[in-house]
């Protein structure tokens, strides 16, 4: 039986994360340790909440004594990190969340769970660390140059986890999965954003002129990746787990306004983001030789997500008061009033 610590399970990834790991592993123990930022949601995990092997702990990974508590109570052997502010917008506005939690926090999780005597820490990374690929695919030997302070913190994390094989002998995994997508993403990110503000008819702010290049990855696929690194990957090593459906931001749009039967004239082209990655790619060959499938094209995905949030108008439309409206107004009202010709 495993324990397993799962951090940040109360987001978008993690919750995916849990609801899987609770129904493929009867007999592991699932705790998970979120600090419930704007980000983190239990109606995520309402359907695992009557689980026997399901805990919830809410508390912040930089949180020494908190987390010490959290790994001793629980007898914890194996810590899934997937807490992490996640937005690349609002680490431009303001990153100080950004190294508190995605560069501190994990050396303070790796720290107590080092000198606890885990097992396993497997840290959740992301494609973004390579920087922005011209061309061809990242492969996991690659250097780390990210662009913008989301990914430096997200790099920063990762250069700690490697620290920690190299000093102490820690058994540690990283993922790094591409831009993913599906049910229960907060309402920032492109897809959740576009498809609930198109369902109101509302303007989709499409920065700058929508070439830029993002691999799509289901959720449900990012998922069973990294229990398959968590379970076969080999000390040390990093494992890319991408989509392998590259496109551009605008032919995505398109296709979300079409499976929603949305009028195109709802996209407005506006300022771009700053220092935006122009592309992400990944070669996943690694992954797949530990027996990782992808299961999802970006053509069936994005008609199940799309499924999905028409149904579930009841979770997003809470998150869309107070403190999501602020964040929109800030990030958006001065772009969207600036008119499409300068944008492009
Ligand atoms: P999310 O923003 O939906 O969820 C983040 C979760 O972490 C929330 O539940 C939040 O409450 C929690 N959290 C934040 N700070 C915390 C802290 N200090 N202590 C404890 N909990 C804290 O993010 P997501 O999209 O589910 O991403 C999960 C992980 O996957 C992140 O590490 C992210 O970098 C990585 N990732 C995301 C994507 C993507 O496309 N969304 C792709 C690749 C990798
Ligand atoms: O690639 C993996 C990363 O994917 C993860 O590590 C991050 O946590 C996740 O947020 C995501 O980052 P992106 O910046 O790629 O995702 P986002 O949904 O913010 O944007 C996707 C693309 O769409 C990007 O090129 C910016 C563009 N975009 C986004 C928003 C929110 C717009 O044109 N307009 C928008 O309003």
């Amino acid at each position: 039986m495993k324990h397993i610590l799962v951090t940040g399970g109360a987001g978008f990834i993690g919750s995916a994360f849990v609801r899987m790991m609770t129904e493929r592993y009867p007999d592991y123990r699932i705790v998970v340790y979120d600090k419930l930022t704007y980000a983190g949601n239990v109606d995520n995990l309402l359907s695992v909440h009557d689980e026997p092997n399901y805990h919830f702990e809410r508390g912040d990974i930089a949180a020494r004594e908190a987390v010490a508590r959290v790994l001793r109570d629980y007898q914890i052997d194996t810590i899934v990190n997937f807490a992490a502010e996640s937005h690349v917008d609002r680490s431009i506005l303001d990153a100080d969340a950004f190294l508190h939690t995605n560069a501190i926090g994990v050396y303070i999780l790796l720290d107590e769970g080092r000198k606890h005597g885990i097992g396993r820490f497997l840290q959740v990374s992301t494609d973004e660390v390579y920087g922005s690929v011209p061309s061809g695919f990242s492969v996991e030997s690659d250097p780390l140059e990210p662009r913008n302070p989301y990914s430096a913190a997200k790099a920063g994390g990762e250069l700690m986890v490697r620290a920690y094989r190299e000093t102490y002998g820690l058994d540690v995994v990283i993922t790094r999965g591409s831009n993913t997508y599906g049910p229960y993403q907060y309402p920032e990110k492109l897809m959740p954003l576009f498809i609930t503000e198109a369902l109101d008819d509302r303007a989709l702010p499409v920065y700058g002129d929508g070439k830029q290049i993002r691999d799509w990855l289901y959720v449900d696929d990012h998922v069973s990746g990294i229990d398959t690194v968590l379970h076969h990957g080999a000390p040390g090593e990093a494992y890319n787990i991408a989509g392998e459906d590259l496109r551009h931001n605008i032919e995505v749009v398109r296709a979300l306004l079409h499976e929603l039967g949305k009028p195109e004239s709802l996209i407005q082209h506006v300022p771009d983001r700053e220092g935006h990655d122009l592309r992400y790619a990944m070669n996943s060959d690694k992954a797949r030789a530990l027996g990782w499938e992808r299961r999802y094209t970006l053509d069936k995905g994005l008609a199940e997500t799309v499924r999905w949030y028409v149904a579930n108008a009841w979770w997003w439309r809470k998150i869309k008061t107070g403190e999501y409206l602020e964040y929109y107004q800030r990030q958006y009202a001065a772009r969207l009033a600036a008119s499409d010709d300068a944008a492009v």
